[in-house]
């Protein structure tokens, strides 16, 4: 795989109007999310589920791909096709999580650090094999006093540069995926601080390691106010402000830049991301989306683990990828 095919890549993924959908829960989040509706989280729930969304009409007009989970990768679809082929089929780009979640920072009680480089080039090789073209990492980082700490940054910034090296060695586009959380009193003036420092040193460890910029994605979050602050900033501060610090910290060379909703509700994340694209100023980099809850939570809801209601489910997730496809141009009316 050459440099030029890792960019070509990360370039079909944020074509014109397309995102992705994050479909990546980890055994312990789909069943956080399968359980208030009643919903078992069984192999065979957890494969009709995705399987409903990955062959919803239409839905390639707006996604480009769709990030998968390692039982996921390797499911086959009712009629014994694998899903990954049934992506492929629809001009859907298969990616994979490969990330071993985020575990506690020695001595940092409050914060983690997410593992999983340990023999991680051959699971990558696994995965090209799968059919997979991308991956995603995810780095999560806290807001409260004294928290995010340098020792926080420092290891998250290194591993996140690690991992994206050897995804573009197995000749996978790595998602780099540093979250800072929106959970906490903080305004938004702390969040914008602390998303540029974030962002300021994972690109100073992707140049560490010679990460070739124009093969990757990232996916960060937006500039919000925290869940619990008491003054929430408007949709338009939230984008101008989320696009400033972007155009601080980002390197020019980033094809794309793929947000997270990140317990956003879907219409928020929407609007925010529209926002963003309707400023009418003319960006290095593509700003579209790569959705877990902020697509998902409708057809979920639909779904409701019965097969009467896929067509309804489906409706609901193309009604929220076409949303989003329209924000990434900056085209969406509420
Ligand atoms: P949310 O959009 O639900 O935050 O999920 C995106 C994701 O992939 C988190 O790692």
């Amino acid at each position: 795989m050459t440099a030029a095919s890792l960019a070509e890549t990360a370039k079909a993924i944020v074509a014109d109007g397309k995102g992705i959908l994050a479909a990546d829960e980890s055994f312990p989040t789909i069943k956080k999310r399968f359980d208030p509706l009643g919903i078992e989280s069984t192999e065979d729930n957890r494969r009709s589920y995705r399987e409903m969304l990955f062959r919803a009409p239409e839905a390639e007009k707006y996604i480009s791909g769709v990030i998968l989970f390692d039982e996921t990768i390797r499911q086959k679809a009712a009629d014994g096709t694998s899903l990954v082929e049934l992506l492929e089929s629809r001009g859907i780009i298969p990616g994979i999580k490969v990330d071993g979640g985020a575990k506690p920072l020695a001595g940092h009680p409050d914060e983690t650090v997410t593992e999983g480089l340990d023999g991680l080039r051959a699971r990558l090789e696994d995965y090209a094999g799968l059919g997979a073209r991308f991956t995603k990492w995810r780095a999560v980082y806290r807001i409260d006093e004294e928290i995010p700490t340098a020792a926080c940054l420092s290891a998250n910034a290194h591993a996140l540069a690690r991992y994206a090296a050897l995804a573009q060695d197995a000749g996978l586009v790595p998602i780099v995926e540093p979250e800072v959380l929106m959970d906490g009193e903080h305004d938004i003036d702390i969040c914008d601080m602390v998303t540029e420092e974030v962002l300021r040193g994972v690109y100073a460890e992707l140049a560490i390691q010679d990460v070739e910029l124009e093969g990757t994605l990232l996916k960060p979050n937006m500039v919000l106010s925290g869940k619990d602050c008491a003054e929430q900033a408007s949709v338009q501060e939230v984008a101008e402000r989320t696009v400033r610090c972007l155009k601080r910290a980002v390197p020019a060379a980033v094809p794309g830049i793929v947000f997270l909703s990140g317990g956003q509700s879907d219409e928020q994340a929407t609007e925010h991301l529209n926002a963003m694209n309707k400023l009418g100023e003319s960006l290095p980099w593509k700003l579209s989306f790569s959705y877990g809850r902020a697509l998902q939570a409708a057809p979920l809801k639909a779904w409701a683990g019965k097969t009467e209601n896929v067509g309804a489910a489906q409706q609901a997730y193309l009604d929220r990828a076409k949303a989003n496809g329209e924000a990434a141009l900056g085209r969406y009316a509420a």
